[in-house]
């Protein structure tokens, strides 16, 4: 494995810190389903992305002084024991061998030397409020190495987020090459998930469809837990009981993305279990296809993130209004924001190492402009619950349809168009 490209994220990053600033970069610590069952280790998006690191317990600084930039990380220690219980530790010679950082040390010395490595600087950035305990230390160590010196300047907390959210709403090749496999795994997984639902009997058989499906392909963990919703149960947003019996009449809505090496894919496709569309299933299906596919033209350089979220807020107004769900000037509808009742969610995200990923969605004031190397989300939805005050005929119908988008300099690629959105091609898939 090439751990240049970690370094060299590190080295970039720096051009982003304040001059005589200290950044701390907590790893995640393992964490246990019940009594000592661990699940499988996950690490931090933002400790990965700057150092391909994956043992629990560890801490990156970097130190941005008048001795210049340098990265320093704590590690778990060799320990003949625990590698037999655990698997390999690198150690700290194996942190600066092979993942090419100046300075490794144990553990176990973080808070004796944090307050040393603090002292004398002017800022120490971390991300805020991410990691449970951390916000505590960082003042306890901040604290400690301005006591060393009462005349000495005092040491300002800064939150991170932002620079290193920001640096990683650009993906590099690397990444998007990961991102595009997790992509196209997923959307096998749909594929076969749409050829085969007409022979499975509850939604959990389709949960573990996918999650077989992701884990055979080479994605062994989902990036979230998969919503797999029928009927009504699409109007709960983020359904994830899975555990109802399926109805031949009812909608499928599947939100289900695996993650492939740390990389996270996000789509979402809703099916008739019976493999047609009613009458009304197809018209609320065809407004949400609308609103996807101008969103989708407006994901491109120069504009904002606003553009696709207002075309389809107007598109799914206007469909409400034609099929009588929606009553008065589309216009003024729109300025009501009266399809919230009907699509009551943004129309994506950013995606990468985290499902929502990283990254500002403002800049200054204004929104943030698309920009080659990005990837959001584009999912539009209508939700009609059974609660809502319409006509029966439209009622437990809840469609999303998801795509991950990336940004290109002429335009936009869609990373999972592979599975079929237009509701012919998905009936003749499920024939
Ligand atoms: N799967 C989570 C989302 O679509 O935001
Ligand atoms: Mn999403
Ligand atoms: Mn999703």
């Amino acid at each position: 494995m090439d751990n240049a490209i970690y370094k060299s994220r590190r080295v970039n990053l720096t051009e982003d810190l304040p001059n005589n600033s200290v950044l701390l970069i907590p790893g995640a610590d393992t964490q246990y389903r019940n009594a000592d069952s661990a699940y499988a280790f996950r690490q931090d998006s933002n400790f990965y992305y700057l150092s391909g690191f994956c043992e629990p317990d560890s801490l990156m600084v970097i130190v941005n002084n008048n001795d210049g930039i340098n990265s320093l990380i704590f590690v778990p220690p060799k320990d003949k024991l625990k590698e037999i219980w655990d698997g390999y530790r690198a150690g700290p010679e194996g942190a600066v061998q092979d993942y090419l950082f100046d300075k490794a040390y144990d553990n176990s010395e973080i808070d004796k030397m944090l307050p040393e490595i603090l002292f004398g600087c002017d800022q120490v950035l971390y991300p805020i409020g991410k990691k449970n305990g951390f916000d505590q230390k960082v003042i306890d160590w901040t604290t400690e190495a301005g006591n060393k010196d009462r005349h000495s300047k005092s040491i300002n907390i800064l939150d991170a987020s932002s620079i290193i959210g920001n640096a990683r709403l650009i993906k590099d090749d690397h990444e998007i090459s990961l991102i595009k496999k997790a992509c196209d795994i997923s959307a096998e997984a749909h594929i076969e998930a749409m050829k085969n639902v007409k022979d499975e009997e509850s939604e959990q058989a389709i949960e573990s469809m996918y999650v077989h499906e992701f884990s055979k392909r080479g994605g062994r963990f989902t990036a979230y837990t998969p919503i797999v919703a029928s009927g009504e149960n699409a109007c709960v947003l983020h359904y994830i009981e899975n555990n109802k019996k399926l109805n031949k009449k009812d909608l499928l809505l599947v939100d289900a993305g695996c993650e492939y090496e740390m990389y996270a894919s996000d789509i979402t496709r809703t099916y008739p279990i019976g493999g047609k569309f009613s009458k009304e299933q197809l018209e609320i299906y065809n407004i949400v296809l609308e609103a996807m596919n101008a969103a989708i033209d407006k994901v491109k350089v120069g504009n904002n993130i606003m553009e696709p979220q207002e075309i389809s807020e107007k598109i799914i107004t206007n469909g409400l209004v034609k099929l009588g769900l929606l009553q008065g000037d589309p216009e003024e509808l729109h300025q009501k924001g009266a399809y919230k009742d009907f699509y009551m969610h943004k129309i994506g995200h950013w995606l990468g190492l985290d499902v929502h990923d990283a990254g500002d969605y403002m800049e200054g004031d204004n929104f943030m402009e698309f920009k080659p190397g990005m990837i959001t989300t584009i999912e539009p939805g209508i939700y009609i619950s059974n609660a809502m005050d319409v006509d029966d005929k439209w009622k437990g119908i809840g469609v999303r349809i998801e795509d991950d988008i990336l940004v290109t300099r002429d335009g936009n690629e869609n990373l999972t168009k592979k599975v079929p959105s237009d509701p012919a091609e998905i009936e003749s898939l499920m024939s």
